[in-house]
């Protein structure tokens, strides 16, 4: 698959009012103080963890790590250019193992191998909180030919959700739901530049014609919530 770039560049998904609204989710799942440890697993631009840093100044930076080095990655963190499965053999412990949108990026085996070893870096009383999007009606703005990579790939999450509650097994789901209100012209922007997976693959003139469809399909202010499952596993 290409590599995933634009996903928090200057979207809903990097504004202030989501980063805050996640963060407060965060505060109702676990307690933070300024000795927590956190390590943020496919960080992007390291906007969540970055806002936790300064709320919190921990004593240890948070450390995010991602296979895509973005120039605007957040700098008051601790980011590191490196795949999960490799980065976790160091056996550091965290008190947070944040994997937030990211699953669907491995395959099943190494998923499970990916959970073993979030397991086994935990502190006493750590959590894994895993966020991916909710699979049943999703209702994030689609042209026909990304609404049906989409549901594929969510089809294949809910295989991904089996995994973990197979590995995992005392866990807990809660749901996060931000409003989105963005204008036809930034979200077709977002499409153009690929923020999703599901448009990776495609050919530009799929692309082109996929937001002529959204031209006409939309008004000019798009509405609708994004929703996220939480899976939270306690050691
Ligand atoms: C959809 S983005 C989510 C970014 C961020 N967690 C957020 O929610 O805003 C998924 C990220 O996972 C990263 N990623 C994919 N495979 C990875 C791996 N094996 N190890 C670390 N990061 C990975 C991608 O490069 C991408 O930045």
């Amino acid at each position: 698959m290409k590599k995933l770039k634009n996903w928090d560049n200057k979207t809903w998904l990097s504004s202030k009012s989501y980063i805050s609204q996640f963060n407060r989710f965060l505060k109702k799942k676990i307690n933070l103080d300024k000795n927590s440890k956190i390590l943020d697993i496919g960080c992007g631009r390291a906007n969540i963890i970055s806002a936790l840093q300064k709320k919190y100044k921990f004593r240890n930076k948070p450390i995010g790590i991602d296979i895509v080095a973005n120039k605007d990655v957040k700098k008051n963190i601790v980011f590191k250019k490196i795949g999960a499965l490799k980065y976790l053999k160091k056996k550091e412990k965290y008190d947070l193992i944040l994997i937030k949108q990211t699953i669907h990026f491995f395959s099943k085996s190494n998923l499970n191998h990916l959970l073993n070893l979030a397991k086994k870096s935990l502190n006493n009383k750590g959590k894994i909180l895993i966020f991916s999007l909710k699979t049943n009606n999703n209702k994030i703005p689609c042209f026909e030919k990304m609404r049906k990579n989409l549901e594929k790939s969510l089809k294949r999450d809910e295989v991904l959700f089996k995994i973990i509650k197979k590995n995992l097994k005392e866990i807990s789901y809660t749901n996060f739901n931000f409003k989105v209100n963005i204008s036809k012209q930034k979200y077709l922007r977002m499409i153009k530049e690929r923020y999703i997976s599901c448009l990776l693959n495609m050919s530009n003139k799929e692309i082109k014609f996929g937001i002529s469809e959204i031209k006409s399909k939309y008004k000019d202010q798009i509405k609708f919530t994004d929703t996220l499952k939480c899976i939270s596993y306690r050691k």
